[in-house]
């Protein structure tokens, strides 16, 4: 069975590493693995490669930034091309980037079967680039693997149910995949120049970069808070800082980091304060209290007993959820069992 994988943002870097390393064990599987170049910074592309034993892509369109349309459209040529010439059983996206809406929408012009790992995600909220990008390509895919059972709900409220399946989140495998890896090597995947002591921060969601008075609430409210700030700065934001004096002085910029530091980040962190996805589930899983910067989230899953705060880019509403107490309870497992790899091969191997 040949499948394309296709990929180009830093999260599915992460995300397809965990598939590709189960995809490797079946040798009735020749994956052909296709980057878009959406992202292309070494330290938000190949460091992942190089540190998740990722195999070289075979192919990298090199699409680079721009507008919607116009990156969307580039990529949408450059797969169609590639899905050509391969012809594989089934090609296989991640997520809700614009890699993920081309490489579904090209493929399944072709009549070649889509998977779509991430598949049910919902934040309810068509502002967002991401939401447009998931409501597509769970409707023009096969195949639909969902993280969690609100995912499982949200697809069936949209008559999708019989092409989903219940996986459980690859990034939930992923953690636990390499946080033992972090724990037994203490002397590496240290970030140096960093305070003891910090809270660590990402921020790089249109809704947040492209709005100045967001942004400025934001860091109003770093500003305020009796603690250090660890920033890896996403390039997008980067952009947008140069231009603007706002970042105060207890908050550390640092560049972006690879997967196993960031993690190494996350579970030192007093607390995390974030609009990224991933990275909200990444702190539930090391047990390190969220404060989301959205006024939304898809993973509702990570907000009982306070892991999760949902503040927006509001000011006293950062600093009330900064203060509030260390939550008492466990967090609970609702993101499968850590085989969702497993799964999801054995599905798209089966006929599905
Ligand atoms: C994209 C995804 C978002 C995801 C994020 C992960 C879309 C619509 N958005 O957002 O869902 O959460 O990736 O990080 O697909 N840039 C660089 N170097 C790079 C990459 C980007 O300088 O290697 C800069 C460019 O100025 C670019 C900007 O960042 O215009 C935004 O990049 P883009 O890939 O369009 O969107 P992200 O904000 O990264
Ligand atoms: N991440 C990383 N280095 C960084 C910042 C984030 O490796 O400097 C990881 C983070 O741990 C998570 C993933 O990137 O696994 C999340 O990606 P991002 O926040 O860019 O995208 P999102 O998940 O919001 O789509």
């Amino acid at each position: 069975m040949k499948i394309v994988t296709i990929v180009g943002a830093r999260p599915q870097f992460i995300k397809a590493a965990v598939v590709s390393r189960v995809l490797k064990t079946n040798p009735a599987v020749h994956e052909v693995l296709l980057h878009t170049g959406q992202h292309y910074d070494e330290n938000m592309s190949e460091i992942f490669f190089r540190e998740l034993n990722i195999p070289q892509p075979d192919y990298n369109l090199e699409v680079g930034s721009g507008s919607h349309a116009r990156q969307t459209g580039a990529m949408l040529q450059g797969i169609e091309d590639i899905l050509l010439k391969e012809r594989p059983d089934l090609t296989l996206v991640y997520g809700d980037t614009n890699s993920t809406l081309a490489g579904a929408l090209a493929a399944t012009k072709l009549h070649i079967p889509v998977a779509h790992v991430e598949a049910g995600l919902r934040s309810f909220n068509r502002m967002m680039p991401e939401e447009i990008n998931r409501i597509v390509t769970d409707r023009i895919s096969d195949l639909l693997f969902a993280p969690t059972r609100t995912a499982i709900t949200n697809l069936e409220n949209e008559g999708l149910l019989p092409l989903t399946c219940f996986s459980g989140d690859v990034m939930y495998d992923s953690v636990l995949f390499y946080q033992k890896l972090i724990l037994d090597n203490p002397e590496r995947y240290i970030t140096t120049g960093i305070p003891q002591e910090y809270m660590l921060a990402t921020i790089h969601r249109a809704e947040n970069t492209d709005n100045p008075g967001n942004l400025r609430n934001i860091f109003n409210a770093f500003a305020r808070l009796d603690s250090e700030i660890v920033l890896p700065l996403h390039p997008r934001t980067k952009n947008i800082l140069k231009s603007s004096a706002i970042i105060p002085s207890n908050v550390k910029i640092i560049e972006p980091v690879g997967y196993l530091q960031m993690m190494k980040l996350t579970m030192n962190a007093r607390k995390v304060l974030t609009d990224s996805g991933g990275l909200q589930k990444e702190a539930y899983f090391l047990g390190r209290p969220c404060i989301t910067l959205r006024t939304e989230t898809e993973w509702v899953e990570t907000l009982h007993d306070n892991w999760n705060i949902i503040t927006g880019p509001d000011t006293e509403l950062i600093i009330k959820a900064a203060l509030a107490p260390h939550p008492g309870k466990p967090q609970k497992n609702e993101f499968g069992d850590g085989n969702s790899a497993g799964i999801i091969m054995q599905k798209m191997t089966s006929g599905f």
